[in-house]
């Protein structure tokens, strides 16, 4: 039933519409009634030991990672690494004496993932996959397993799994943070944060046809387009640029808003959409002379801001949320002008040509 499509006419956009929902079923799942988290002991206790966080994983999973190393980091000063799969594979880092190892896959079958996990187990460590699917390889295959709770993801393009993963990972550095007694970690109730970016996210999905114009506006026949955003934004940015390349065949890339300058501002022409993700406050002033200077080559410039950043004539505002968890509402605008770029040019959303939903061949 969860996997019918409905009314819809895409599961991609049905399964962006249902993002809020996801968030409350991890709330729900993960909560205990007096607010702490349900997490297994033994689970928290390996964690617990490691002196390093490996984070292993593809595609869209990658970029939630990228976000969940900031979330490690930031509020329970563990070093976390993130790595392409297929990369630590054939050349793994130097490791740290008391390695974890966090596999995050929507599928739990990728087999680039799947590789480097059979190699962990061969040396001994322990791992965690997060996956949204029970019983897939990978869950069963590592140490412990933590589920998405995010319903079937059908369209080839991740969105739910994505959001899911970036909750998940905040949920786990709650209980993580509880059990070694860091304050930043006792601070952040996560359950509150998380229901408003429920909400948030609400306000974007309901705000759809803000999307539709501007993908019309700006995109209808540009051949390439960027992203750029500074910290947890320019995570976010990458997987924005993967998003809009894999369902409309726009050349998108994901550019740190301050390295633009460094070569890529060359391929800047009259009229190339370049969309500038501004959330942080650190940052914001830097983001914005970082989009003047595309600005003045010609590029047509889309602002998505957080409401308290927000400057006069951002086109899209973003509801505020937490800081760090931020790339859960900054994601949706960039999933839906995806999704209605595909759309408007007549592509099959739900299934972009040569991709597949899950990868199981290295
Ligand atoms: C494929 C899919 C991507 C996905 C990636 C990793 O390439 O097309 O959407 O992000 O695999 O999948 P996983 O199931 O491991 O998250």
């Amino acid at each position: 039933q969860a996997a019918k499509k409905g009314a819809y006419p895409y599961y991609m956009l049905k399964e962006i519409d249902e993002q809020p929902g996801v968030m409350r079923t991890l709330i729900q799942e993960y909560f205990n009634e007096d607010g702490s988290v349900k997490i297994d002991q033994e689970l928290l206790d390996a964690l617990s030991k490691a002196d390093r966080l490996y984070i292993v994983a593809a595609g869209t999973s990658y970029h939630a990672g990228l976000v969940g190393k900031e979330l490690f980091e930031k509020l329970v000063h563990i070093p976390t690494e993130i790595h392409v799969a297929s990369e630590f594979a054939y050349n793994p880092p130097l490791l740290s004496e008391k390695p974890f190892f966090i596999f995050l896959t929507q599928s739990g079958e990728t087999a680039d993932s799947r590789q480097v996990l059979t190699q962990v187990n061969e040396w001994g460590y322990p791992s965690l996959t997060i996956t949204n699917v029970a019983n897939s390889t990978l869950s069963r295959e590592a140490t412990y397993t933590l589920l998405l709770h995010a319903g079937p993801e059908i369209a080839v393009a991740s969105t739910k799994a994505y959001t899911a993963q970036i909750a998940l990972e905040a949920i786990l550095v709650k209980a993580y943070g509880e059990a070694k007694d860091i304050k930043a970690a006792k601070d952040f109730d996560v359950a509150v944060e998380l229901t408003k970016v429920a909400n948030g996210m609400q306000e974007l999905v309901d705000e759809k046809g803000d999307i539709e114009k501007v993908a019309q506006d700006m995109f209808a026949t540009t051949r390439n387009a960027f992203y750029i955003g500074r910290g947890v934004d320019y995570a976010l940015a990458q997987e924005a640029a993967l998003k809009l390349k894999e369902v409309s065949y726009v050349q998108t890339e994901g550019f740190a808003s301050g390295e633009l300058k460094h070569g890529t501002i060359a391929l800047i022409e009259e009229g190339t959409p370049v969309v500038a993700i501004i959330t942080d406050p650190k940052t914001a002033a830097h983001t914005r002379s970082n989009a003047q200077e595309v600005i003045a080559r010609g590029a047509n410039v889309l602002f998505i801001s957080s409401r308290d950043v927000a400057a006069e004539g951002d086109q899209i505002i973003l509801p505020e949320v937490d800081p760090l968890l931020s790339p859960l509402v900054s994601v949706v605008p960039t999933q839906l002008l995806a999704y209605y770029v595909s759309l408007q040019r007549g592509y099959d959303v739900d299934k972009p040509r040569n991709l597949a939903k899950s990868v199981t061949v290295e």
